[in-house]
């Protein structure tokens, strides 16, 4: 099927030419991979990795996240900016030591009821840390749906984004969940980009309906004035 090609051609593609070394790739601890995808949300992989470091070295586990004072958190994201980030996480750290005894939670579900943490992102790190079949629904991934698929509408509209949700779900693979997932958002951020898409090296090319149809420019469709 279509759909089956997707992810097969996704993962292909991520073998060759996806990030393989980066220092949150080669970990199953959840929180150091919920501490990368929300780090990641704001700012570029290559301002995040020393922050990523020293943040670690400093608060090696949730537990010793949840003791910190606050002020001490925000010091060390000082300069990455979106400080609502570091608040919540410092939250969530807490709400991790006293709901689940510093157990991290275990599901996309449970993931997604922490301060901070929005269904897409708590569907990353469960599908990261616990290979969990969970969608990711970020930017990057909306602009690849709805490209590929040919998805008409804003996305950010909610009819538009719920068929977008429908759709992600309906691509996953059984198995390579977690290389498919970095595979999604390694194709958004590198090729197929909201300016200057590579489609002449995206392994989309021939199912791509947005570039069949010279609509690549035009999808995904812009806010409604
Ligand atoms: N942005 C958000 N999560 C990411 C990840 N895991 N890798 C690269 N960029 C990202």
């Amino acid at each position: 099927t279509r759909n089956g090609d997707f992810a097969t051609r996704l993962i292909a593609w991520h073998g060759g030419h996806g990030r393989h070394d980066l220092p949150w790739q080669n970990t199953r601890d959840p929180y150091r991979i919920w501490l990368s995808e929300i780090m990641l949300q704001q700012t570029q992989v290559d301002t995040v990795i020393p922050y990523y470091a020293r943040f670690l070295a400093r608060f090696p586990d949730v537990v010793s996240l949840a003791a910190a004072p606050v002020d001490d958190v925000l010091a060390l994201w000082s300069g990455l900016g979106y400080y609502a980030r570091a608040r919540n996480l410092h939250k969530a750290a807490q709400a991790v030591v006293a709901r689940h005894g510093g157990g991290f939670p275990r599901s996309a579900a449970e993931i997604a009821e922490l301060p901070g943490i929005g269904r897409s992102t708590a569907a990353a790190i469960a599908a990261f840390a616990f290979d969990e079949r969970a969608a990711i629904l970020d930017g990057n991934v909306k602009r690849v749906l709805c490209r590929v698929f040919g998805i008409d509408g804003f996305p950010g509209e909610r009819a538009v984004e719920q068929r977008l949700w429908a759709l992600a779900e309906e691509l996953l693979p059984h198995t390579g969940i977690g290389t498919y997932i970095q595979a999604q958002m390694d194709l958004g951020a590198t090729l197929c980009t909201r300016g200057k898409p590579a489609c002449g090296r995206c392994p989309m090319a021939d199912i791509c309906v947005a570039l069949r149809e010279e609509r690549v420019a035009e999808l995904p469709a812009a806010r409604p004035k």
